[in-house]
Order: structure tokens, then sequence, then C-alpha cells
């Protein structure tokens, strides 16, 4: 009997940093209120422990105009430069956890629309990644998340354009976008921000969904990167099972099987990865 655990399951860098900095964050012992800016990440069981260890969430712009003191941790997605800028008004302790790559990306536009660049975010304008990136924008910015969107994309034709990707979004859907808009003979400078953790995390599960009997998939059930990793593993493996955790696992759906591999979205915590993997285990 075998298990094969993916290396790439669950937390990619930024996300592991994030939640490190809210635990160092509530250990300093003191009495001072901390806030994350937004849910520090898709996943139920994190955020209920976090809560329980004393941090609130701030879910809304009436919380963030509420807000009188305190820390706030600012999450791996990132935010617009006004929010920095209003926490700093009111004197609020800011700890930026925003992932280095998703910083990178509000640089690169903040300069290029200084430079007077029209700015093109391929991504889905509804996430806050790329609402974010969005507010460092000093010139006008476009979203585009489909072929439709890419075709009817003009603005005037001597119009430089600074082209950036929300850090998750597909290679193949960017490079196809992309095309449409170079056809259109602007003058476009192309930064591919793409961030590879989630595609290798995807490549790995598809590799190893492959060759097992049965895979598991970890993750919350809201989180879109589980649930692609779960349709990937379904397609190369019919017996994969999606669970939030343990308690969601039937063991004995796998008793006759022989290999089992295991994977985890992006927000699913290690402990969680390993309570799974020592109970499949103990049933071999
Ligand atoms: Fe950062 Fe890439 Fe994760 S951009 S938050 S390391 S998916």
């Amino acid at each position: 009997m075998k298990i094969i655990k993916a290396e790439s399951a669950g937390f990619c860098f930024g996300v592991k940093r994030a939640v490190d900095t809210v635990y160092k964050c509530t250990e300093t012992g003191t009495d001072e209120k901390i806030y994350t800016y937004g849910p520090i990440i898709h996943n139920e069981e994190v955020v209920k422990d976090m809560e329980k260890r004393g941090v609130r969430v701030i879910r809304s712009e009436e919380d963030l105009a509420a807000l009188k003191e305190g820390t706030v941790i600012i999450r791996s997605h990132g935010v617009e430069k006004r929010v920095y800028e209003e926490l700093e008004k009111k004197g609020i302790h800011i700890v930026d956890a925003t992932c280095p790559f998703v910083k990178k990306i509000h640089k690169i536009v903040e300069k290029h629309s200084e430079q007077g660049d029209r700015i093109i975010i391929i991504g889905n304008p509804d996430h806050p990644e790329v609402q974010g990136i969005r507010g460092w924008a000093k010139s006008p910015v476009s979203v585009i998340r489909n072929v439709e969107e890419a075709e009817s994309f003009s603005c005037p034709a001597d119009q430089k354009i600074c082209i950036v990707a929300q850090t998750t979004f597909n290679y193949n859907k960017f490079k196809e976008l992309v095309e449409i808009i170079e056809k259109k003979s602007y003058d476009v400078s192309v930064l591919n921000t793409i961030c590879n953790a989630t595609k290798e995390r995807q490549t790995e599960a598809r590799s190893i969904a492959e060759t097992v009997d049965a895979m598991i998939v970890i993750g919350d059930k809201h989180s879109s990167n589980t649930q692609k990793l779960f349709e990937i593993c379904r397609k190369a493996c019919n017996n994969t099972y999606y669970i939030q955790t343990l308690g969601d696992l039937d063991l004995n759906q796998l008793g006759s099987v022989e290999t089992v591999g295991i994977t985890a979205g992006a927000s699913t915590p290690n402990n969680i990865i390993e309570e799974v993997q020592n109970n499949v285990r103990i049933i071999f």
C-alpha cells in the first residue's frame, strides 16, 4: 500500500508568509487589537482559529471607516493604495503581508501609469487581488478576462499600453488575450506576472492522479483553486474525493485501493493535510 503526497500541496509561499505573520502578531502579548483586511485565506478552519486568538476580520468599507486603533494585517492578495493611506491617516499600525509577487505588480502599475501608460489587467475584475492592483494606477485601467473583452478593447491609437496579469491567471489564456490586443497595433509592453505556484500544484496533482487508484483533494469548498484542482484530478482519476477536513472522508471507501494520492489547495493548512495522511496510513 502506498500513499503519495504532492510536495506542492497546501499553502504557497505568499499565503504561508501571510498566515505565519498573523500568528506571530497574536503571540506578541500586547492588548492591541489585531485585524486582517479581509479573511487572510479562503479557509474557514484557519479563519475560525484566528478568531479564537482574537483576530477580527475587516469585511467592509463600514468596518474600515469604524476602525480607530489597532494593527491591521494586509493579506497576500494586497490592497489598493488608498487603503494604506486611510489606515495611516488614522494612525493604525500596518503589517504588510502582501505577497512580494503581487507587490511587484503594484509597483509596475504605479510606475507605468505615472508615465501615462494605459493599464490592462488580465484577470477577474471581482477578485480582490485585481481590485488591489487596480488601485495603484494613476491612469485609466481596463480589466480583461475573456476573448470578447479583448476583442472589443480600444483606446486612442497613440496611447501606450502596459499589460499585467492576475497572479493566478491561466498562462495559455493570458497569451491568447495578449495576442488579440497586440494585433490592434498599439505600442504594448507585456509583463507576464503570473505566479508559477498554482501551475506547479496542478501539474503535480495531475501526474499523481494519473498513477493512483484513489485521489484525495483537500481544501475549502469555496476555494476556487481547490475546485480546479479537484476537476483536474477527477479527469485523471475517477476515484477522486474532495474534502475540507478528515471528517468529510469516509475511510471505508478507500478499503480496496492500493495507492492513494493526496493534494491540497493553496489555502489548506499543513496540519489538516498531515491529519488526513496519517489516518489514511492507519487504515492501510
Ligand atoms: Fe504569491 Fe503566488 Fe501564492 S503570487 S500568494 S506565491 S500563488
